[in-house]
């Protein structure tokens, strides 16, 4: 029977209908319930059937027209609650779920930023191992077996053999340069470095270092000087004033410890650089001529200079980081902050 087919065709219809928006479903709507839809248009064919015929078609029209309901209410729902629909199992149209772009980490930014100013000036960059023997990280740097400054660099040793420690400092990597290359030698010397210290905001058991190492025929404390004065000038503002002060290093003679004017004060003096004006950044010598011995580099035709600097440190001034517990926590609150610095 006519009518019948047509009312499973329908139905099929109906069924396997989905909208992708609420303007489609409206189009639905009016299509199968509206007052020209294919519903009016069956009852009113449905009048003229016998009453035999019509409990026959009466049921199935019925069904159609309920099917067609719920499906719109559903559908209405559906796009009410803002959920998506998936049209099928594998729906390419759907938009993917967003993948949040990364950010550098603020020591990295920093590491980056060394580097560029050094490079500027004609330093490469090494790397060396961080898990070091006792000779690259304190015996060619001139340690005595007992010397106290051992102890400034209290570290981890593996006790089954005592030769191998985690470097306290990226010193090593001078002492493995300068065992390979011949001067002149002008690089730089990025990396995590360990100490023996409980945790704290003001210390922790690893952190970043950058080395800097110029080995060559007259090089002077001038030298040293000129450079480290042009790095601080970059790294913080052209005004930045640079002090040394006269320390103690077993690697360096003579030695000495550099202090930037406090980039937050401006050297006035406040709680950052504990009213004094400055704020200490690195270490930094002349390569004693022991050591250059030790690599195997005629300590009277060539001279050095070397100097060593906690990233954390530059970073904390730069950013005003308070608590070097941060930099490893992993808390996007605080890592997020750095998405477009650099
Ligand atoms: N290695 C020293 C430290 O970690 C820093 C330093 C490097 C000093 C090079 C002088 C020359 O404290």
């Amino acid at each position: 029977m006519v009518m019948k087919e047509k009312i499973d065709r329908l139905l099929a219809e109906v069924q396997s209908f989905n909208a992708e928006n609420a303007e489609t479903l409206e189009q639905f709507r009016i299509r199968f319930l509206g007052r020209k839809g294919h519903l009016q248009e069956l009852f009113d064919e449905f009048k003229t059937l016998s009453s035999d015929q019509k409990r026959d078609v009466g049921q199935l029209l019925n069904v159609l027209k309920n099917a067609a309901q719920e499906k719109v209410n559903s559908l209405n729902e559906t796009f009410k609650s803002g959920k998506t629909v998936s049209l099928s199992e594998n729906d390419l149209t759907r938009p993917v779920n967003f993948l949040e772009a990364g950010t550098r980490h603020p020591l990295s930014l920093v590491r980056n930023e060394i580097i560029r100013i050094f490079s500027r000036l004609g330093f490469s960059v090494n790397e060396g191992p961080e898990i070091e023997d006792d000779w690259h990280n304190f015996t060619a740097l001139n340690f005595a077996p007992e010397h106290p400054a051992r102890e400034m660099q209290d570290t981890f040793f593996i006790e089954k053999n005592p030769d191998i420690v985690l470097r306290t400092h990226t010193s090593n990597v001078q002492i493995r340069v300068m065992e390979t290359t011949k001067p002149p030698i002008r690089a730089i010397f990025p990396g995590r470095v360990y100490r023996n210290e409980a945790i704290s905001a003001r210390a922790h058991c690893f952190f970043h270092q950058v080395e800097g190492l110029y080995v060559d025929k007259n090089v002077s404390f001038a030298d040293l000087k000129q450079t480290l004065l042009y790095f601080a000038r970059e790294m913080f503002d052209a005004s930045t004033q640079i002090r040394l002060r006269p320390s103690y290093f077993p690697f360096t003679e003579p030695s000495a410890e550099m202090d930037i004017s406090c980039n937050l004060c401006g050297g006035k003096g406040c709680g950052f650089c504990k009213y004094t004006g400055w704020v200490e950044i690195l270490g930094c010598g002349m390569v004693d001529p022991a050591v250059l011995e030790n690599c195997g580099i005629d300590s009277k035709v060539y001279s050095g200079y070397a100097f060593g600097m906690g990233i954390e440190r530059i970073t904390n001034l730069k950013y005003q980081v308070k608590d070097l517990r941060m930099f490893s926590e992993n808390d996007l609150r605080f890592l997020k902050q750095f998405e477009s610095a650099g």
